[in-house]
């Protein structure tokens, strides 16, 4: 059967018994990327085209696809280890738990594992919901948290709404982001439990944090009896230079969410870490969250490798610099089209484009797909394109998507003229 055949032949059977909706979406977009082989940086499509990965599944690849150290572990704990069973304690969860009180701000100490994202943001809002005794969750204005029950709920309504799943009035507040007022007047009210909070909301274009703001939230928190939980989700894992974002803020969370790049993109895996203050309830039913893969043995090997690679020198010391060698070249193609690339968002290697259109982001993805780089569009910003180079990128790589997105950038300018 020829390439474009098999192709075609699997996107007509995901879209009869899978995702109808989705490859729909994407046909209508233009982007038919159906993932063959996948290497480092590299996803080539089923027919052998290649594409440079800079969306990375918002951080899920971090270290690159397949990357061959994982692998190692990975087949390595295969040969020793399954799942593991959540009702006893374990060696490989012991392990990435030490690793993660170790690695992570001020007093976090104990690790709840779950198998997503999503699933440990509902971890860390039962936790907050157990410690204060509220129930109320402020986060911010548009962004998103996963797909959860309590996630959802906390995230914009166009996805809790469709399933019926919003709080009950009052549960789940949301506020501009940046607006340090609007936190402070719900806050003053006494009766919330956390703000769940992303420093630098994904879906919202990365807007940076104005000065101060998130240590301010933190102060306000601990003021009025509220936990502040940090979802590292997208953030973390020295994306941003320093092991969590937070970090860079000054800021010590009560609760932080870690997933994606934490299962090196091989085995499914995220926690939540508490501090002993907030942690009653793993003290006193051991029991109260249960999670048959959360915490799964092989997946905590892989990821107790991810954090000791991302914490090498040469890995983490080496964002600042390359990060700042891609936004000199962003800098150079924005003088060339000023009418166009209006605004360059960026901390370390999480960068978020935006563009004088309303589209910009999106037109963006389309035309850098077709000259061969996969970036994604912000979800709740179209203007902006979410720029999300790995952490183990080299220059040259660097200077070819540099390349390829000023090709993509003439083309879309020209376009929204
Ligand atoms: C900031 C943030 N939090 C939570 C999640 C949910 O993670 P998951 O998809 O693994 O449930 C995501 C996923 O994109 C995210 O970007």
């Amino acid at each position: 059967m020829k390439q474009r055949d098999k192709k075609q032949e699997i996107l007509d059977k995901a879209a009869q018994y899978v995702c109808p909706g989705k490859v729909e979406t994407l046909q209508r977009y233009g982007i038919d990327l159906v993932i063959g082989r996948r290497e480092g940086y590299f996803l080539y499509d089923v027919n052998g085209r290649r594409v440079i990965d800079f969306h990375l599944n918002g951080g899920v690849y971090n270290l690159g696809h397949r990357n061959p150290e994982l692998v190692v572990v990975l087949k390595e704990a295969l040969d020793e280890l399954d799942i593991g069973n959540h009702h006893f304690p374990s060696a490989a969860r012991a392990e990435l738990g030490e690793a993660l009180a170790a690695c992570t701000p001020g007093k976090l100490c104990y690790s709840v594992f779950s198998s997503g994202g999503g699933e440990a943001v509902d971890v860390a809002i039962k936790t907050a919901r157990r410690a204060t005794g509220r129930r109320k969750i402020v986060s911010i204005h548009r962004g998103y948290h996963g797909h959860t029950g309590l996630a959802l709920a906390a995230g914009d309504e166009r996805f809790s709404r469709a399933f019926l799943s919003e709080g009950a009035p009052d549960d789940f507040v949301q506020v501009p982001f940046n607006d340090i007022h609007a936190i402070a007047s719900e806050l003053c009210e006494e009766d919330v439990a956390a703000v769940l909070i992303e420093s630098i909301p994904a879906t919202l274009g990365f807007p940076l944090p104005a000065e101060g703001y998130l240590p301010r939230i933190k102060d306000l928190c601990s003021r009025h009896g509220a936990l502040y939980i940090a979802d590292e989700v997208q953030t973390g894992l020295g994306r941003t230079g320093t092991l969590w974002a937070v970090q860079g803020y000054g800021v010590e969370p009560d609760i932080l969410i870690t997933a994606k790049g934490l299962s090196g993109g091989l085995y499914p895996i995220a926690a939540t870490v508490i501090s002993e203050d907030v942690a009653g309830w793993l003290h006193d039913d051991g029991f109260a969250h249960i999670s048959t893969f959360g915490g799964a043995e092989l997946g905590c090997r892989v990821a107790l490798k991810v954090l000791e690679i991302t914490q090498r020198p040469e890995v983490l010391g080496s964002v600042a610099t390359i990060s700042q060698y891609i936004e000199d070249g962003l800098r150079d193609v924005q003088q060339r089209h000023r009418d166009f690339f209006a605004e360059i968002r960026r901390n370390g290697l999480v960068m978020g484009l935006r563009f004088n259109h309303e589209q910009g982001g999106m037109l963006m993805s389309k035309m850098l797909y077709d000259q061969g780089i996969w970036a994604i569009f912000a979800a709740h910003d179209p203007s902006v394109l979410q720029f999300k180079p790995g952490l183990l990128i080299d220059k040259a790589l660097c200077d070819d998507g540099l390349k390829r997105f000023e090709d993509a950038l003439s083309r879309c300018a020209a376009l929204a003229e």
